[in-house]
């Protein structure tokens, strides 16, 4: 067998096709591009699609790859057997209605067999084909394979989904009867059963039909040509590993996490390396993913990323790694893949940086989720049980962070399962009550009985008037009491319509006055909530009798309306402006619509650089100038996607969704109030932007009349610098202040100078200073210098005049005490050592050091020690 590395392996196969005319098509994304039947790319013929059904015309009909790919059907298996994986990669050679079987099959053969290629021998290649594809097996055997390498095979026929499919041939390497994992006659163990010995390597597909989303086939256009070939698995067979993973491509990360544990290590117990197993593949997978633009999160892809890493977790915590270690597997991952996949490298400290964030997240809870689900297991053995419950396994979603199949995955390791539907019964009622809590400060996230009974039904009108003259008053609440009546004081109120917008979706609730028919102001309103039914719930301040019944006219505040309605607008331009300038992965997270400022949280990982965000704050006011319209349509969710609006949250909307479009700049689902025209929010002005948690930043920011006085008072404090710096004009400040720094520095350098004449001085009159200790030259002294430093300055001085055997020197600093000590090179050979000596006498200072045996320094927090320390060195010295 020929020795070669994966990289090599890689490059033979796309080396061979290309020689037979085919381009070469680099790796695509992981993530589907228009294609939303496909979480992610599973197979090289997935970018290819548009080939095969026609859509679009190559520029040449015969291409190949090696396409990175995730399949996430088996992600329990992982680690368990040998060849499964997330994250793999597929060579592929695909004829877009150009050569089919036969060219196909003999170049197949050329491939595997010919010296100059792989060169395997043909008595260990085996090919399965479909009984009535007659074709195949002559031309199999006009390339030289003999019919008892031929089998049968009922089911090849190749289709996982929508897109292009057909009837395929397998390609079957033997490894020989050292790898048997049945007996010679187990009715499994040939090509294409399920056996250890013979390892299915290559699949050529004839790709003659599309499936339709509707499960029905159409033939294609032409007849292609769709192959794939595991690279995990060939590479195993060149490098003669008993698995993919004992290959170049998976141990270098299994060593550096052998390293990371301390104390395991691979190939020693069968569920360590199952550990380590996962541990690699999924290191593989998450940088991959995360490479191409996915992070995690709760939905969709980002989800399975998550569950990728809080699974290598739990497997990194099982080998007892208790620290973030995930991360510090991206540089291995790169640099394995580094001849085909350079991006890898060239962005490893990004992807470090999100996956550990991811870590930290995780491993927070970890333990105490693990220490649970152990109970849990232990209590359902105590009463002969074997099914968690489905609230319990939410406990461990909601609370530890455990996704459903990672609980699943464990429980069944252990013998024990879930009740699944009891889990998405709880996962329901968690989104209803987020539904009905709208998720804000507050919201009602306890439910309050008496809401839950009122079904009176009240109509928000608040998108078109601000007052509504004849609103009856429905329900009255005081003290979690339906009254008919309130004379005085806190109540809450129900009307069949209002014009109050009740706080939701960051914007916050209206404030105003409820008058009675004589026009007086009866009731102030101080808050308004949704209630669990749907209805506008008012708190107020009731000032004058009010009666069940009765109409009202209610009168928002149009100043405070207005305001938000401002930054309610700046929100939406804020939230498309940071997809403009920081990228399409920045997502809203949450946000406040107040009166008189905005917060808008967003993800974004690593922090907003000073030109960015004065990129997005020109975009927004770009659009302000521009005098765009804002309109809002009423309409159904697929409609408004189409329209491409931003949806928030998965869920929240209704089946009757508001679009809110500000010209063609900004499109989002909105239930909230906006002004006409951005023209009206005059100016737009940042005033923070700070990180709140992993990959949450917040940016803060007023519009309008707020922005103008935040901006004059940022003036006035300007006039105040120059008026203290004594310049005249404003512009002249930078000047003035780099002046006035320049000074200082001066100032600075000349203090030094003065200082270290003061030090020499000292020094001198120190070095003067020569006693005998023990037939030993010493000079020992406390002296006034400014720092370590110049205690080092001056042992050189002492060096160079050779003026005596040991040196002790001590000094007060900034409040700490400081000791050196050095000693003669005469000395150090004949066995005096500067470590030994300091660590003696730092004891006096409350501290310790060491060094070089020429050199020691130590530092302590006693500085009234000092001349204690200078007594202790000549005792030392004395008693050597
Ligand atoms: N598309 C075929 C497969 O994935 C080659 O096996």
């Amino acid at each position: 067998m020929k020795q070669l590395s994966s990289s090599q392996i890689r490059a033979m196969y796309l080396d061979f096709f290309k020689q037979h005319g085919h381009t070469i098509e680099p790796s695509a994304s992981l993530v589907p591009k228009d294609d939303p039947s496909l979480l992610w790319i599973n197979s090289g013929v997935a970018t290819m699609k548009k080939y095969f059904d026609g859509s679009v015309v190559p520029k040449n009909h015969r291409l190949t790859s090696s396409q990175k790919s995730i399949r996430t059907n088996d992600i329990e298996n992982v680690g368990k057997t040998a060849r499964h994986h997330t994250l793999f990669e597929m060579l592929g050679n695909f004829s877009v209605g150009d050569y089919f079987k036969k060219e196909a099959i003999s170049w197949a053969f050329e491939l595997l067999t010919s010296p100059e290629w792989f060169g395997w021998d043909k008595e260990k290649l085996y090919m399965t084909v479909y009984p009535k594809d007659t074709d195949a097996k002559k031309y199999w055997q006009a390339a030289g394979v003999s019919p008892d390498h031929l089998v049968d095979m009922e089911d090849n026929f190749w289709d996982i989904g929508q897109g292009p499919s057909g009837p395929d041939t397998e390609i079957f390497y033997d490894r020989g009867p050292g790898h048997d994992d049945l007996e010679p006659d187990d009715p499994e163990n040939y090509p294409g059963g399920e056996n250890e010995r013979y390892l299915e390597v290559w699949n050529i597909v004839f790709s003659q039909f599309n499936h339709k989303p509707d499960n029905t086939y159409e033939p294609l256009p032409r007849k292609n040509i769709d192959t794939g070939m595991g690279l995990e698995r060939v590479v195993s067979i060149f490098q003669n590993a008993p698995t993919n993973f004992e290959t170049d491509l998976f141990l270098p990360i299994i060593h550096k996490t052998e390293e990371l544990s301390n104390n395991k290590n691979y190939g020693k117990n069968d569920q360590d390396d199952v550990d380590f197993k996962i541990i690699a593949d999924h290191a593989r997978a998450i940088t991959f993913a995360i490479g191409d633009g996915a992070l995690p999160s709760n939905v969709g892809r980002g989800y399975v990323i998550r569950r990728l890493i809080r699974r290598a977790i739990v497997s990194g915590h099982r080998l007892g790694i208790e620290e973030d270690f995930l991360y510090k597997l991206v540089p291995i991952v790169g640099e394995i893949m580094q001849s085909y996949y350079p991006e890898v490298l060239n962005q490893k400290d990004y992807l470090a940086k999100v996956i550990h964030s991811e870590e930290k997240r995780f491993n927070e809870t970890l333990s105490d989720g693990l220490s649970l689900l152990n109970d849990l297991m232990d209590n359902l053995k105590s009463t002969n049980q074997k099914v968690v419950s489905g609230k319990d396994a939410f406990k461990l979603y909601d609370t530890y962070g455990f996704p459903l199949e990672m609980t699943r995955e464990y429980l069944n390791d252990e013998g024990y399962s879930v009740d699944e539907d009891g889990f998405k019964v709880e996962m329901q009622k968690q989104k209803d009550r987020a539904r009905n809590a709208r998720g804000d400060k507050k919201s009602m996230g306890v439910q309050r009985d008496l809401l839950l009974e009122i079904k009176t039904p009240s109509k928000y009108v608040g998108y078109t008037q601000l007052n509504v003259s004849n609103a009856k008053l429905l329900d009255i609440i005081v003290n979690e009491k339906l009254v008919d009546s309130v004379a005085r004081g806190d109540a809450e109120f129900i009307f069949d319509e209002t014009p109050f917008y009740a706080e939701m979706g960051g914007q916050v609730a209206d404030q105003g006055v409820i008058k009675n028919s004589n026009g007086e102001i009866c009731a102030k309103v101080t808050d308004v909530q949704s209630a669990p039914n749907g209805q506008n719930l008012h708190t107020v301040e009731v000032l004058k009798p009010m009666n069940k019944g009765e109409k009202y006219e209610l009168d928002v505040d149009r100043q405070f309306h207005s305001k938000v309605e401002k930054n309610h607008t700046a929100t939406h331009l804020l939230d498309q402006s940071l997809r403009n300038v920081l990228g399409d992965h920045t997502q809203q997270a949450g946000s406040l619509v107040e009166p008189n400022y905005l917060r808008f949280d967003f993800t974004h990982f690593g922090s907003v650089t000073e030109a960015d965000l004065h990129k997005v704050e020109a975009l927004v006011n770009e659009q302000i100038f521009k005098e765009l319209p804002v309109q809002t349509i009423e309409t159904d969710q697929a409609t408004g996607k189409k329209m491409g609006a931003i949806a928030l949250f998965d869920n929240k909307y209704g089946d009757k969704v508001r679009v809110v479009s500000a010209g063609d700049f900004s499109v989002e689902f909105c239930g909230g109030d906006h002004v006409k025209n951005t023209n009206e929010l005059g100016l737009f002005k940042i005033t923070s932007e700070s990180g709140v948690g992993a990959g949450v930043r917040r940016i803060e920011a007023v519009t309008s009349e707020d922005a103008f006085n935040y901006l004059n008072n940022e003036e006035s404090i300007l006039k105040q610098v120059a008026s203290a710096t004594k310049t005249h004009k404003v512009e002249e400040v930078p000047e003035k202040i780099s002046q006035i720094q320049n000074e200082i520095k001066e100032l600075q350098q000349k203090q030094e100078k003065l200082e270290t004449k003061v030090a020499n001085q000292q020094a001198n009159s120190v070095f003067e200073n020569v006693q005998e200790v023990g037939g030993l030259k010493v000079i020992t002294g406390v002296i006034k210098v400014s720092g370590m430093g110049q205690l080092r300055q001056l042992a050189d001085t002492w060096r160079n005049k050779s003026l005596s055997d040991v040196l002790v020197l001590g000094t007060e600093s900034k409040g700490k005490a400081n000791l050196m000590v050095a000693v003669s090179d005469d000395q150090v050979k004949a066995g005096i050592k500067s470590g030994d000596l300091i660590k003696t006498i730092s004891k006096e200072i409350n501290g310790g050091g060491g060094g070089r045996p020429n050199m020691a320094q130590a530092g302590g927090s006693n500085p009234a020690g000092l001349s204690k320390a200078m007594d202790a060195a000549v005792n030392y010295l004395e008693e050597l």
